[in-house]
């Protein structure tokens, strides 16, 4: 009776695990949280960041487009052309350099293609970069930290208070001052942001605004 009783306890613990994996399975497969595609060249943003390069100095269309772009290979060489030129790290950077052929990044945030979003509106509210794609600065390998579904969209639309993180230094975001701003509020934000990650001396953002949660604003 004692071993048909573990056999049962073993059979559950079996199916559990299946059912477990299945629905993990299936919640990676919607909301892609942990996405961490293989790159062809091991870029730390980490490394990067630590040397107080902006986020815009490389993404630089984020705050006039709704694209944000990839950096091209001559971005890295602005550097590289004199720095670790012979680090077998970066043999594919110097190899696409010298052929013009890109290097061709696979993509960790990507929207189905009906869905309207628009970098530069987001970042001209003053709405950090680390909102949306958590403290990249701190990655070596970049992986994805958002669901992107639209719940997490609309929730935001409706009460941005709760999700905002304000612009930091290390994103190269640059707001004048707003004396409308609520500096309450602000001190509230700051004070969930960790303090080894938050720069001292970055710009104030303009008001937080309610953003539109109409259908067309996102959907044509
Ligand atoms: C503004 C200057 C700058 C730019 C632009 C830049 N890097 Fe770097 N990179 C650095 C610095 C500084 C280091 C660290 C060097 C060190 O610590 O030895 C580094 C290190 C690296 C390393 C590690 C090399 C090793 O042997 O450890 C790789 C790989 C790398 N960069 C790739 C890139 C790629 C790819 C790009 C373009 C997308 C790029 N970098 C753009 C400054 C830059
Ligand atoms: C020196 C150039 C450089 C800097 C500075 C830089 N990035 Fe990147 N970023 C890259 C490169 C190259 C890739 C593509 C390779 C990869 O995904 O690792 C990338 C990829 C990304 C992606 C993923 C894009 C996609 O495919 O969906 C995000 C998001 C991102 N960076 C955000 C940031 C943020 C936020 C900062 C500032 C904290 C930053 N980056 C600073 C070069 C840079
Ligand atoms: C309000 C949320 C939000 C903010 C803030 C934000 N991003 Fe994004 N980012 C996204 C979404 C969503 C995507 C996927 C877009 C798509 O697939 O059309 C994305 C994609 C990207 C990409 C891949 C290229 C592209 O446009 O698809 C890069 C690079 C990137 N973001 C960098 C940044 C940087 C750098 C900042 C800060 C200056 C930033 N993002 C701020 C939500 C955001
Ligand atoms: C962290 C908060 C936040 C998140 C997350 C966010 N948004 Fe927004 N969004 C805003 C704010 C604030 C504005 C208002 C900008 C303005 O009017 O200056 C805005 C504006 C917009 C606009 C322009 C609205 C207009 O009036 O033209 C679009 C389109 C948009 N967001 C789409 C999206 C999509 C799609 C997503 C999810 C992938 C998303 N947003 C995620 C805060 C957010
Ligand atoms: C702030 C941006 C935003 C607004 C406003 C918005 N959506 Fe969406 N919608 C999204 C995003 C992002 C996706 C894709 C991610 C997902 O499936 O959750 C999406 C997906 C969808 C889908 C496909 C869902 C699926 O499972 O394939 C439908 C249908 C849809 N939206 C309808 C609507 C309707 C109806 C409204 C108005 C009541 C609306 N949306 C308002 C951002 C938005």
């Amino acid at each position: 009776m004692k071993i048909w009783k573990s056999k049962n306890i073993a059979l559950v613990l079996i199916i559990s695990f299946f059912c477990l994996d299945v629905f993990l399975a299936i919640n990676y497969l919607r909301n892609g949280i942990g996405f961490r595609p293989k790159q062809n060249v091991s870029f730390s943003h980490k490394l990067h960041t630590k040397y107080k390069i902006t986020c815009l100095f490389c993404h630089y269309q984020a705050e006039t487009h709704s694209f944000a772009n990839l950096p091209t290979t001559k971005t890295c060489m602005i550097c590289h052309i004199a720095l670790r030129t012979e680090s077998q790290l970066l043999k594919n950077v110097i190899a696409s350099y010298d052929s013009s052929i890109a290097l061709g990044y696979q993509k960790v945030y990507d929207l189905p293609d009906y869905v309207r979003f628009s970098h530069s509106l987001h970042i001209r509210s003053g709405i950090d970069c680390a909102t949306c794609h958590g403290f990249v600065d701190q990655m070596d390998s970049i992986y994805q930290v958002r669901n992107l579904t639209m719940g997490w969209c609309v929730d935001c639309h409706k009460n941005p208070e709760n999700y905002l993180i304000p612009p930091r230094s290390i994103s190269g975001i640059f707001y004048p001052n707003d004396p409308a701003f609520n500096q309450n509020k602000l001190q509230i934000l700051l004070s969930s942001v960790p303090s080894n990650i938050l720069q001292a001396t970055f710009p104030i953002p303009k008001k937080i605004i309610k953003a539109s949660v109409e259908c067309s604003t996102c959907h044509n």
